[in-house]
């Protein structure tokens, strides 16, 4: 057995994810059948989408094309900003499934809180209980949940959040809502691990690797698998995607671990979700 494909993490509904997957952000539909396809085939488990991407259709398609069995397959997708109505949201998984060609996902999350536009998220988490019930998630969570919207979630539902997927990575390391998560056992999704690409300009990164013999991408992913995040890197190429699986064989030692800990700045790259108010006007 490869033990590349088995790190999987616990999630606090007794269900188990795989803590290395393929993320999806920016692939178009177009190229997400030949690249999930090929991200399968190189032994990822666990693919990252969400409605707001546009491409599930071409992820199922990727899915299919693999003849992977669907026990053996971790899906995720996001309801979309325009999805928040409880009705929506419920209509929106049928939708999310039928382009995806599956029956049931993984894991459903709220995309964004958007608490500045007058809607409530604990509303939406509701309507995201009543899917979990239906069975068309398996789980459900939530991305980009600061503290105080994750203590009103926990507080008000009847389900916890497996998982608050957020912006993690060597210059923004989330030190506080990292344990926020982990004290109300909910599970450290890392987006962006990359940075989207900016850690492949970094000199201290570059010095480890050289070292190490090794390239960045697995010096910065294996640092976040040794925090414990959960990472689904995107990348648009065949040889991108098993260099990057291949981090999976990597282990750092502590003063590697501290020099990239070193690097962080508290820096975000993606949107402020406390002010982040972005909700598309298409059907989606
Ligand atoms: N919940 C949210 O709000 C949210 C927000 C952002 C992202 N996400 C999720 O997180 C996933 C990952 O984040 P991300 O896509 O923002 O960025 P990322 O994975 O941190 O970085 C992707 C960038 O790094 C480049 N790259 C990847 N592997 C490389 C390699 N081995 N060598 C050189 N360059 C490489 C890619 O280039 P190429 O593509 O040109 O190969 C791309 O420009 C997303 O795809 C999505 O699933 C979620």
């Amino acid at each position: 057995m490869d033990p590349r494909r088995h790190p999987d993490h616990t999630l606090n509904d007794g269900t188990s994810i795989p803590r290395f997957g393929f993320g999806t952000w920016q692939i178009p539909d177009a190229q997400a059948r030949g690249l999930v396809a090929a991200a399968l085939d190189a032994g990822y488990r666990h693919i990252d989408t969400a409605q707001m991407y546009g491409n599930e259709s071409g992820v199922g398609q990727g899915i299919a094309d693999s003849g992977l069995a669907r026990d053996g397959l971790y899906v995720t997708t996001k309801l979309n900003n325009n999805n928040h109505d409880p009705g929506r949201a419920i209509a929106s998984i049928d939708d999310s499934l039928n382009r995806l060609g599956l029956d049931y996902v993984d894991l459903f999350l709220i995309h964004w809180p958007l608490p500045t536009i007058g809607i409530d998220y604990v509303d939406t988490w509701h309507a995201m209980e009543e899917i979990r019930g239906s069975g068309k998630a398996r789980s459900i969570g939530v991305s980009n949940f600061a503290p105080e919207h994750l203590h009103r979630v926990v507080a008000t539902g009847s389900v916890v959040p497996v998982v608050n997927q957020i912006e993690v990575h060597p210059y923004f390391a989330q030190h506080t809502l990292r344990s926020v998560n982990a004290e109300l056992g909910v599970a450290t999704e890392a987006w962006s691990p990359l940075a989207q690409g900016q850690v492949f300009g970094d000199a201290t990164l570059k010095a480890i690797a050289e070292r190490l013999g090794r390239p960045i991408s697995a010096v910065v992913l294996a640092w976040h698998l040794q925090r414990n995040d959960i990472v689904f890197p995107k990348a648009s190429s065949v040889a991108r995607i098993r260099e990057n699986f291949d981090a999976l064989t990597l282990t750092l030692d502590p003063a590697d671990v501290a020099a990239i800990d070193a690097l962080n700045e508290d820096r975000r790259i993606g949107p402020d979700p406390a002010t982040f108010d972005w909700v598309p006007t298409e059907e989606v």
